[in-house]
Formats: C-alpha cells, sequence, structure tokens
C-alpha cells in the first residue's frame, strides 16, 4: 500500500507558485468583465476644511466620461451612519469614512470625486478637470505639536480592562526611586505598508441587490460584511473575490474609501467599474503604521534585576476613527519587573486613518522597550543577552498564568551561535575594519497566539481528489499550502490529492488573515473538516462493507482510489461509490478554541540578532548579518515559514534604516509621494537572513501546536538594528529610520 510521507513540516513548494510565476495567478484588477468602466478618484487638496464648491461641468463633457460623482449627486447609502457618532467603534464596522456622504473635508487627498470613463485613461485625464473650492480650516497634521491633546481611547474608558487601558503592577511610576534608573523617549515616523500590488477594486452589481467585489482585501467576509450593511443588504448579497494578494502587511485589514467610491461608481453607471489607487495615493488613504511617540523609565538593581518600568505612548490616529494597538503588551508581559506602569494615548490628526501594520503596535512598542534593554544592560555593564536571561520570567507577569509554551531561551541560545555573539565587546566602538565600525545588538519580540473561530469545508470528489473550501485570504504567507499539507496529513493522501480553494466570501466562514492567526484558526478547521470527512465516508462504507462498521477513524486510509482498513485487505470500497452515496455533499465543521486556554497565556516569541557595519565617515549602515530565531509552535512548511521570516526581517530592516513617510505640516500633505522617497529595504539592503525555528509543539493552542509567525518576523527586528548601531558606533539613536545623517 502506498503510505503517504507525513507532510507537516515538510517543506513543500507553494501550491499557487506555478500561477504566480507564470502570470496564471488574477488579482484584483486583473478581472476583465463585460462592458467594464473605469474609475479614478479626485482627492482634496487641502487637509482639513468644507467643499464650498465642485465644478465638474468640463469633466463630464470629457470624451468616454459616463459619470463624475461627488457628494452632490452621489446616491444615497442606506447603511452609512455619519462619521463621529462613535469613533471607538473596531474600524472595519460602522462609522468609517465613506465618500461622497458630506462635504467635509478631513484629510488632505480624501475623495472628493471619482470620474467614470470607458477607459482608465480617458477617466484619468477628466478627473484633472475637476474643479473644488475649499472653505479652508486649520489642520494639524503634526503629532509632536499635538500631543499636549493626547486623550484615553475610548474603549479604554469603556473597559479599564482593555489592552489599551492603563495598566498598573507594583507602585505607580516606581522607576523615579530607583537607584539606577533610565529615562528616554523614543520616536517612529509613519510608516506605510506598500506592498507591491497596489490597492483596487472591481465591483460589479449583478442585479440592483446583489453585488460583487473583486477586491484587494485581507477577509472577504469582513468585506463582505462592510459593504452588505453599507448598502442595507443581506450578507449573502454581496460576494467578495481575493484569491490573490500581492502582499498587504495590514492594509486589507479595513474597507476604505476607494473601495466605496467604486461601488457607488458601479451602482451610477449600470457597469461593473474597476478602480485602483496610484502609488502616490496609497500614502493617503489605506493607512499607514502611525507616528508615535514613547517614553521608557526603567530602574534596577546592580546586579541586572528589573525593579520597575514605566512605559508611555502616544499613537496617532485620525479625527474620525480611534485606532489603536498593543503598543505597550509586550512590555507588560516579557521581562519580569515587580513595578509595571503602561499609559496609552492617541493624539488625533487631520491625516486619513491609520491601520495595522506587520507586527502592528509590538512592533513599535519592542523599538523603544528592547532599545531601553540595550541602553540599561549598557549601564549595568552586563551584556545586554544575559540582561535579559536575568530577568526571564516563567509565568506572564501581567496575569501571572502559566505559558502555554515558551521556548525562548532556545531562541537566544540558537541565535547567539549563530550570529558569534561571543565576538560582542562590551564597550561601543571597539571593532572595526578599516573605516568600517562592526557591532552587534539583538532585539526580542512576541506576539499573542491567537486563535478564533473557523469553518472549512472538505468534499470527496469522484476523482479521488479532496476538495478544501475556505473564505480565508491567502496574502502570501502560504496559506493555501499550509492548509493542503494539514488536509493531506489529516487523510493520509499525497498532496497532489487535495485541493484547496480559498478566498471566495462564498465559502466557509473564515476570518480576516491577519494577526499571526489564520494556521492557528483555519488549520484546525481544515484538520476537523478532514477528520469529519473520513468518518462520513466510514460511515458510508460501512453501509456496504461490515468491516468498516466496527474500525476506528484512524484506521482508515484513502489510497489509489479506494477507501481502506489497516490490517484488513478485503475491506475496500472505491471512492466513485462512496461519491455515488455521497450525493455530491460535503462536510462543514466548525472550529473553535476550548475554554481551557483561557489558563494560558499565549505567545509565540522571537529574538533577532544583527551584525551591522557603520561607515565611520558616511554614516552608512550595512546590515551585513540577520539571524531570526522562532518559537511559534509547530511550523507547518518550513519553507514558507522560512519565507516569512525573511520578509519580516527585511520589513524590520526597512523600520530601523530607511521607510518614513513625511509630512509637510504647512500643507499637510505628504511630499513622499512615491518609492523613489519612501525608501524600502531592496537587495542590496538585505543580507541573506539566517532562519531557526524551534519548532516545538504548543499544547494548547490547537491540537497542531502551531503558534504563529507573521508578526514575530518584524517585532524585534529594528532595535536588533539599532542596538547594533550603538554596539558599533557608541550613538544611541531613539528616532527611527536611523538614516546616516544621524550618525554623522
Ligand atoms: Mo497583519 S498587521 O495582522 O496584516
Amino acid at each position: 500500500m502506498n503510505t503517504p510521507q507525513k507532510q507537516i513540516g515538510a517543506p513543500m513548494n507553494r501550491v499557487d507558485g506555478r500561477q504566480k510565476v507564470t502570470g496564471a495567478a488574477k488579482y484584483s484588477a486583473e478581472y476583465q468583465l463585460p462592458n467594464m468602466a473605469y474609475a479614478v478618484l479626485v482627492g482634496s487638496t487641502i487637509a482639513k476644511g468644507r467643499l464650498s464648491s465642485i465644478d465638474t461641468k468640463a469633466a463630464e463633457r470629457a470624451p468616454g466620461v459616463l459619470a463624475v460623482i461627488t457628494h452632490q449627486n452621489g446616491p444615497k447609502l442606506p447603511g452609512h451612519k455619519p462619521v463621529g457618532k462613535d469613533p471607538s467603534q473596531p474600524q472595519t464596522v460602522g462609522s468609517a469614512l465613506r465618500v461622497f456622504t458630506d462635504d467635509k473635508i478631513r484629510f488632505n487627498d480624501q475623495p472628493i470625486a471619482v470620474v467614470v470613463a470607458d477607459s482608465w485613461e480617458r477617466a484619468r485625464y477628466a478627473a484633472r478637470l475637476v474643479k473644488a473650492q475649499y472653505a479652508q480650516e486649520a489642520h494639524q497634521t503634526n503629532l509632536e505639536a499635538n500631543k499636549p491633546n493626547a486623550f484615553l481611547p475610548t474603549q479604554a474608558k469603556k473597559n479599564p480592562k482593555s489592552p489599551v487601558a492603563d495598566y498598573q503592577r507594583g507602585q505607580v511610576d516606581a522607576y523615579k526611586t530607583g537607584a539606577l534608573k533610565l529615562e528616554a523617549e523614543y520616536v517612529i515616523p509613519t510608516e506605510v505598508h506598500h506592498p507591491i500590488e497596489m490597492q483596487s477594486i472591481t465591483a460589479h452589481w449583478e442585479a440592483p441587490d446583489r453585488l460583487t467585489l473583486y477586491d484587494k482585501t485581507q477577509g472577504t467576509m469582513a468585506t463582505r460584511r462592510d459593504f452588505a450593511r453599507e448598502w442595507g443588504l443581506p450578507e449573502e448579497n454581496v460576494k467578495v473575490i481575493a484569491t490573490y494578494v500581492g502582499g498587504a502587511f495590514g492594509n486589507g485589514l479595513h474597507s476604505w474609501p476607494h473601495e466605496s467610491a467604486a461601488i457607488v461608481a458601479a451602482k451610477v453607471v449600470n457597469r461593473p467599474v474597476k478602480l485602483m489607487l496610484t502609488r502616490e495615493q496609497m500614502f493617503t488613504m489605506v493607512g499607514y503604521r502611525p507616528h508615535t511617540w514613547q517614553k521608557i523609565g526603567m530602574s534596577a538593581t546592580p546586579d541586572g534585576k528589573i525593579t520597575a518600568i514605566t512605559h508611555e505612548a502616544i499613537g496617532q490616529t485620525s479625527t474620525y476613527e480611534e485606532f489603536t494597538e498593543a503598543t505597550l503588551g509586550q512590555t507588560r508581559m516579557m521581562y519580569q519587573a515587580p513595578n509595571m506602569t503602561t499609559r496609552y494615548r492617541l493624539a488625533a490628526l487631520d491625516i486619513g486613518s491609520p491601520i495595522w501594520m506587520r507586527g502592528p503596535g509590538e512592533a513599535t512598542g519592542a523599538f523603544a522597550l528592547e532599545s531601553a534593554m540595550d541602553e540599561m544592560a549598557y549601564l549595568l555593564n552586563i551584556d545586554p543577552l544575559e540582561f535579559r536571561l536575568r530577568n526571564y520570567t516563567d509565568k506572564d507577569p501581567e496575569n501571572g498564568k502559566p505559558w502555554s509554551s515558551k521556548f525562548l531561551k532556545e531562541c537566544y541560545q540558537a541565535g547567539a551561535e549563530r550570529i558569534g555573539w561571543n565576538k560582542r565587546q562590551l564597550k561601543p566602538g571597539s571593532v572595526r575594519e578599516g573605516d568600517w565600525l562592526i557591532g552587534y545588538g539583538m532585539g526580542v519580540g512576541t506576539f499573542g497566539a491567537h486563535r478564533g473561530t473557523s469553518k472549512a469545508t472538505a468534499k470527496l470528489l469522484p476523482d479521488g481528489t479532496v476538495l478544501l473550501q475556505s473564505a480565508v485570504t491567502d496574502i502570501g504567507p502560504g496559506t493555501g499550502t499550509a492548509m493542503t499539507q494539514i488536509a493531506a496529513d489529516t487523510l493520509g493522501v499525497t498532496p497532489a490529492k487535495v485541493r484547496f480553494e480559498w478566498g471566495n466570501s462564498d465559502f466557509a466562514r473564515a476570518p480576516t488573515q491577519g494577526g499571526s492567526a489564520i494556521v492557528n484558526t483555519v488549520g484546525p478547521a481544515v484538520q476537523e473538516a478532514c477528520l469529519a470527512l473520513k468518518d462520513k465516508l466510514r460511515e458510508l462504507a460501512a453501509a456496504g462493507n461490515g468491516a468498516f462498521a466496527a474500525a476506528r477513524k484512524e484506521d482508515v486510509t484513502f489510497a489509489d482510489g479506494y477507501l481502506t482498513l489497516a490490517g484488513n485487505a478485503t475491506a475496500r470500497v472505491t471512492y466513485t461509490d462512496l461519491v455515488k452515496q455521497a450525493g455530491g455533499q460535503a462536510v462543514t465543521v466548525e472550529s473553535k478554541p476550548s475554554d481551557k486556554g483561557r489558563e494560558y497565556s499565549m505567545y509565540s516569541f522571537s529574538v533577532h540578532f544583527a551584525q551591522v557595519r557603520v561607515h565611520q565617515l558616511t554614516g552608512e549602515v550595512r546590515v551585513s548579518k540577520l539571524v531570526s530565531c522562532a518559537d511559534a509552535g509547530t511550523i507547518i512548511n518550513e519553507k514558507t515559514a522560512g519565507n516569512q521570516m525573511k520578509g519580516g526581517a527585511v520589513g524590520g530592516i526597512g523600520m530601523a534604516l530607511t521607510e518614513a513617510a513625511v509630512i509637510d505640516d504647512r500643507f499637510g500633505r505628504y511630499v513622499t509621494k512615491d518609492l523613489a522617497e519612501y525608501h524600502v529595504p531592496v537587495h542590496a539592503d538585505a543580507p541573506a537572513v539566517e532562519v531557526y525555528f524551534v519548532n516545538q509543539p504548543d499544547p494548547h493552542v490547537n491540537a497542531l501546536g502551531t503558534k504563529g509567525i507573521g508578526e514575530i518576523a518584524t517585532i524585534g527586528v529594528a532595535p536588533a538594528i539599532a542596538n547594533a548601531i550603538f554596539n558599533a558606533t557608541g550613538k544611541r539613536i531613539r528616532e527611527l529610520p536611523i538614516t546616516p545623517d544621524k550618525l554623522i
């Protein structure tokens, strides 16, 4: 009998790799529907005020133009709730900014009109003919200037247990009375996700009350819910397809104005409408990692025990939504510290709303915390790795619960060996090669091992293929591949006998891809659906063959077109018979986390070690070596998981050294408009990243033992590099990105 290899853990190639490299994979802007029209947005040129008039006549007369839609003639959105009713509502629900509903300008480049034409070029030309007059008001786009107006998020006011509420253990601000103390401020600028694929959508009203969207989103169900609500439709009347997503990093976690505009446009012209943002528009209306100010106070005993930490943060949000993130979460749980104070505030600016960007708040918070750890180790004259070990915790100090699993020490050891930590000198600036100063640094990351509820459908096809379906998207990590492996492993078949389909809201309900939670959440649903399918087939087989009636599920095997039974040569039923009996029915299961999980604190952990070379004269920084080690539970696919770690590490290089979206506060408008000015790391900026996985199953998150990788791949990388730069040069840079001007 054909015994398939164990699939979980195998470094399998991506199931969609061929489609992607041959161009067969269709992204949202690549759907060509009959009678398609094209939409181009017109953005405001002020940051705050009102539209006093908007002249669309010339645009309407331009060749090929089908409609010019503004707040004056836009259709009513039956489910629209005006902005400002409750800005603390979850970001993707209800109060998010919608287009053409009023004359108010809330940020520069806010869509004020959409031009629809029979070609994209004609729409683009006509968009330039729209003329707007404004009643301008004074705007505020500067975080530093607006810090005095920072406020406690509504969510924290309502719920003192909220992760963004003030937190206290031990004495308040106890670091102030510590013998050995550190006080430092850290700043990260606005960073923009900038996946290669721009945000785009094709909206098609198939009937007056039936809408299909080919959309770049991380959540087909969330997008369906948002737009069903906006148009007052039952959810099942809206279908969202997002099979291929060319990177997102968080900017597909929210429904945005351009999606709203394309749907409005399609309604008005009664044709399918395609709308794709420009790179410049990617800065202004689809979110970003918010500019954030932080301050850390830390005290320690001379032998390196932290006695107190106070960590404060002020994150930027917009005036019409309260975007919050877990900037201070890592600080509360990473190190033993008997006295802990965290305070999180928001400052509302006249800029579009931020959104989570890879390793969201934790990556921001870790820059401050892990830099401060390095600073304190330096003050104590203790090796920074040793300092972290002296403050290691075997239970979660935030809530006293045991960890579901924690192999961070193993990561420390593996990483230290691989980077050559023993070559690091305590005294900065001691290692040089010609004009290059060489330094080593480390940074730790953590992210909740979240698991939600998900469904999955499994169906045996006549050719013996098992078809699995889930509404989940695959934004690049290789979800389709991991799920194929989980299914093949559970069923005991080769991956070639499994087809996993995703990215369609009509498929079994699944959460939005984000928060490192998809393998944790959809993985068990796929596993359970396969077990249920096996069981159902066994029952069907039992009807015609008694041997199956008494058999244990585990002994039932699929192979070569037959359902067979281990140790019983006569027990054979063909798939074709089974499929006939099953009547084409699929098994759908719902998989949920168990309550028992609440007894544990569940986190993935990572540590990143960097070796940098800093040119003494020019301040140029080269990351010459980067080692990323992760305790992320079971690794389903070493290859795709390794890719994720590398991608996250490169994102961290950008955060540390190059990325910043810059606003000219006089106009409240970004001056970085493209990738020539907003610098994402390129190949020459990144060394070959070495990845190490502990690969030990977590016994509590799910039956697969996974914990999630997506966020910890980035969290902790930027401080590792900043700390390495300090070790190389003796210069402590507390404001990212660390560009050469800060080092000379
Ligand atoms: Mo991620 S920031 O959850 O896409």
